[in-house]
């Protein structure tokens, strides 16, 4: 297959929801369907084999969260969809923030008993930034949910954005008997299927096929004057539309009983957008550009306990990747050599040969590769917004063992890279703080430090109320800046100085005696 032709069949995703709303049930159903996995049930059965070698895992499952985020890679039909998973609590929403920069388009899963609900305001915020289009499935029809009708109002009200039910739910709870494709003018029977069966349900060809009323009684007649209505009442799907961000797909299901994810699948992998352009400072790079590009969205530690290894994850812009490649790393201006970069079929990590626009490739890092760093064949790109915001909650790490200083400083150093937390040492003492944005991180991080360093360490409160990352285009009064203010200033794990204050009394005061020095909320990595 040709370039153009590998790069036009890729479908590289996230799915976007609320805690609970089924996210990682349509993961597993889809990863079925697309004959990824020979059970449904393994997406969480992977989950479980891992809690055994790790504790952090463990604290995952008893709080009810997922904070780790994986990309797996699977054929379906002729296209190679990339589905790359985002952590769903609210602490981690960094994380998920940086992964929504590396995909072309988002599916969004909706309760339909709970509808829009918080989380999914703000990722759909995220999303809009870029207008990123979005598919919807609203999961769940085998409960007693709220009516689709008004499910739908909610979405365009909430969300801003105009819906075009793809699909059609015919009753829900006890009376859910299927869907109706209205493209394709066909009732699919709901036949409930729980694991890893893939039943095809009789599908009704036509509207007025007597074969309903047979099946359905009264619910045929029901289904059809409602349909009169939606379809009165609602947008009917426009492709361009989609692909602008302005219009979303809906379809209804249930993911647990496998129902409704196919028909999903089968117009995703059709109309979802192949991989488009990327805007970089100097230039906007085409997805058909010949010469390799790409960014890192993300940087894990530990991924396998046994290999204690660090990945950065890589997603391809322009252009092939093969096994062997020189590349240029961009910040550092060092031309590396990758000799073997991993990618992501479902569960599975394999040695990539071959790698193209949309694809994750997973590069082994040593310390030298950041969130936001860009690799190129030699041209000096810099793929823009992948920001590191500041964070807002700050602890002194206070060791049990003092001999272990310099495990926790390498522990600390590593599971900052990942981007979640950030790592400040003052220059003035030999503290070790660490900066998140939210609460649950700190428990993460010593927990991690435990399993994966062995290194016994509480967070304890610490006289800092809020950092900024500081420049000047003025290095004489910088310079005096340092020497005054050295007491407030600390080095990230980056190596970038940081101002760390006190109160944001004390922030003020510095930006008004040092206007000649920038104060950054947010750093553009890279
Ligand atoms: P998440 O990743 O978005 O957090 O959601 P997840 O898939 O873990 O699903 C959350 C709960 O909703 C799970 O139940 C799951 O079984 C259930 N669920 C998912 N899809 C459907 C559906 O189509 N219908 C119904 N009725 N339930 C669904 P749980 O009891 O929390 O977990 P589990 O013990 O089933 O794993």
């Amino acid at each position: 297959m040709s370039f153009p032709q590998e790069t036009a069949r890729r479908r590289t995703f996230a799915i976007i929801s609320h805690p609970d709303a089924g996210k990682t049930t349509i993961t597993e159903k889809l990863l079925l369907f697309g004959g990824a996995i020979q059970l449904a049930g393994t997406v969480k059965g992977r989950k479980s084999a891992r809690h055994a070698t790790s504790d952090w895992m463990e604290m995952e499952k008893q709080r009810g969260i997922s904070v780790t985020s994986s990309v797996m890679q699977f054929p379906y039909r002729d296209r190679i969809v990339n589905l790359l998973d985002t952590p769903g609590h609210e602490d981690f929403s960094e994380d998920t923030y940086r992964t929504l920069t590396a995909v072309d388009s988002a599916l969004m899963v909706i309760d339909a008993a709970k509808g829009v609900e918080e989380r999914t305001i703000k990722l759909m915020e995220v999303c809009r930034l870029r207008d990123t289009p979005i598919m919807t499935f609203v999961n769940k029809l085998d409960r007693e949910g709220r009516d689709p009708i008004e499910l739908l109002d909610e979405v365009e009200g909430v969300l801003k954005i105009q819906c075009a039910p793809v699909t059609w739910p015919i009753g829900m709870g006890k009376r859910f008997r299927g869907v109706y494709h209205m493209a394709r003018d066909a009732v699919h029977m709901y036949s409930p299927t729980h694991g890893g069966k893939i039943l095809r349900g009789e599908v009704i060809q036509g509207l007025d096929n007597p074969r309903l009323d047979e099946v359905l009684g009264s619910q045929a007649q029901d289904l059809r004057e409602e349909l009169e209505l939606v379809q009165g009442a609602s947008h009917a799907f426009d492709l361009d539309a989609y692909l602008a961000g302005t219009q979303t797909p809906v379809f209804f299901g249930s993911a647990i009983n496998n129902f409704g994810v196919q028909e999903l699948l089968d117009d995703f992998v059709e109309y979802a957008p192949a991989p488009q352009p990327r805007a970089a400072r100097s230039r906007v790079v085409e997805a058909s550009e010949t010469a390799f590009s790409g960014f890192v969205f993300k940087i894990q530690a530990n991924m396998d306990p046994n290999h204690r290894d660090r990945i950065a994850f890589l997603r391809i812009c322009s252009g092939t990747f093969t096994k062997g490649a020189k590349l240029r790393h961009v910040r550092l201006g060092r031309d590396v050599k990758i000799p073997d970069a991993l990618t992501f079929m479902a569960s599975d990590r394999e040695h990539v040969e071959t790698a193209y626009p949309g694809d994750i490739i997973g590069l082994h890092n040593h310390g030298t590769i950041r969130i936001g760093d860009t690799f190129t064949e030699g041209e000096a790109l810099n793929f823009s917004g992948i920001p590191n915001f500041a964070p807002e909650l700050f602890r002194r790490a206070q060791l049990r063992d003092p001999l272990k200083m310099k495990q926790l400083a390498k522990g600390l150093q590593e599971l900052c890279e990942e981007g979640a937390t950030q790592l400040y040492r003052p220059l003035t003492n030999n503290d070790l703080i660490l900066g998140a944005v939210g609460v649950l991180q700190f428990d993460v991080v010593a927990e991690r430090l435990r399993t994966e360093y062995k290194v016994d360490c509480r967070f304890e409160n610490v006289n800092v109320q809020t950092a900024r990352w500081v420049s000047s285009n003025d290095p004489k009064r910088f310079e005096e800046f340092k020497d005054k203010a050295a007491s407030n200033l600390a080095i990230d794990h980056g190596g970038d100085l940081v101002y760390i204050a006190p109160t944001r009394v004390n922030l003020q005061m510095a930006m008004e005696r040092w206007p000649e020095v920038e104060f950054h909320s947010t750093r553009e990595h890279g």
